[in-house]
């Protein structure tokens, strides 16, 4: 089975974040956390441009990173030419392939693409068909509920199988949701019930407890973890059990300075300009929950230096 996790293992995944999960962030969680599987941002398929896939997008699709295996996502519709987008990844040594059917935003919803695709249903399976046949590794498929009808997925699955997926990520919401309420995470369990793909549930999970209740509840393959996991890298190890389940915030904000220092190095090293650097790095700050962390956050995203952000970085690591 080509899956990007090893079998028997409940893999954590962390989940595709536009504007976070850059190859610079994934290093740093790489050499430190190491979740089971990464994500790329999502490849957006540009039809107009005179490249389908631009040179920095490239850049960022590998088959792996520091020996995890790496997902490269992509968005667009077939008008759009997704299929040789994805050809040309997998002729530069992309190995896994996800697509992309649950982005609520932008054009994606209007042109059959990200969430969007749920507007065509008909369309997915020879699309997913078409993929199939050229993507050496897994080939899966990350979505939500449905468009606006949290049932809408159930008479989708047969398409996913028909077309020979390896794995689905289900964002327990819809499309029209957005971000709003919380995942029902219940409608997964059904969703498991009802198909012999692997799923991996996604959606709310900020603490270790909730993990586990949610692989309980839904008999889930694996988990996806997307702002918990940029609010707290190490909810990965406490997962696992490997570290505090529940560590004070004196010593979260310790963690958090350590990791911040690795990922402005990182910044630095592939991001041009303090003004770049600094609003990729507010961008984490916006993910803090605590209202002790949420004000260091909004001291850390004031200062105008990234001077000024080593600074603060390295009083808070003691
Ligand atoms: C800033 C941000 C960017 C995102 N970008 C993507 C993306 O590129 N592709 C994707 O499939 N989902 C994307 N998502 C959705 C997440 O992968 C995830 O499904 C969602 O945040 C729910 O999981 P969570 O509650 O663990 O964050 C993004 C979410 C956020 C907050």
């Amino acid at each position: 089975m080509p899956l990007p996790w090893k079998q028997g293992q409940v893999p954590v995944m962390l989940a595709p974040m536009q504007g976070l999960t850059n190859r610079a962030l994934r290093h740093v969680y790489a050499g430190s956390v190491r979740p089971d599987v990464l994500f790329t941002e999502f490849v957006r398929v540009r039809p107009r441009a005179k490249k389908l896939v631009a040179q920095s997008d490239f850049t960022e699709a590998l088959a792996e990173e520091a020996n995890i295996p790496l997902v490269v996502q992509v968005i667009g519709s077939a008008e759009e030419g997704v299929v040789e987008a994805t050809r040309e990844l997998v002729e530069r040594g992309v190995r896994h392939i996800n697509v992309n059917m649950g982005c609520p935003f932008g054009r994606m919803t209007s042109i059959l693409a990200g969430g969007g695709m749920f507007r065509s249903p008909q369309t997915v399976e020879p699309l997913l068909r078409e993929l199939r046949s050229l993507v050496p590794g897994s080939l899966s498929v990350k979505t939500r509920l449905g468009l606006d009808d949290e049932r809408q997925l159930f008479d989708i699955l047969p398409a996913f199988e028909n077309a020979g997926i390896d794995f689905l990520v289900v964002h327990s919401r819809t499309v029209k949701q957005k971000y709003k309420g919380e995942a029902n995470h219940s409608i997964s369990h059904e969703l498991v019930a009802r198909t012999s793909l692997p799923l991996i549930a996604n959606g709310d999970i900020r603490t270790a407890s909730q993990a586990t209740s949610v692989l309980k509840q839904t008999g889930a393959s694996g988990l996806m973890l997307g702002r918990g996991a940029i609010a707290d890298p190490w909810l990965f190890e406490r997962i696992r059990g490997n570290v505090d389940e529940c560590p004070s915030v004196a010593v979260r904000k310790r963690e958090l300075a350590s990791h911040l220092s690795l990922l402005l190095d990182g910044y630095s090293e592939i991001f041009c300009g303090e003004a770049q650097i600094m609003s990729k790095l507010r961008e984490t700050f916006a993910h803090f929950r605590e209202p002790e962390l949420r004000r260091w956050g909004r001291k850390l995203s004031k200062r105008k230096l990234l001077s000024g952000v080593a600074e603060m970085l390295a009083e808070a690591r003691g």
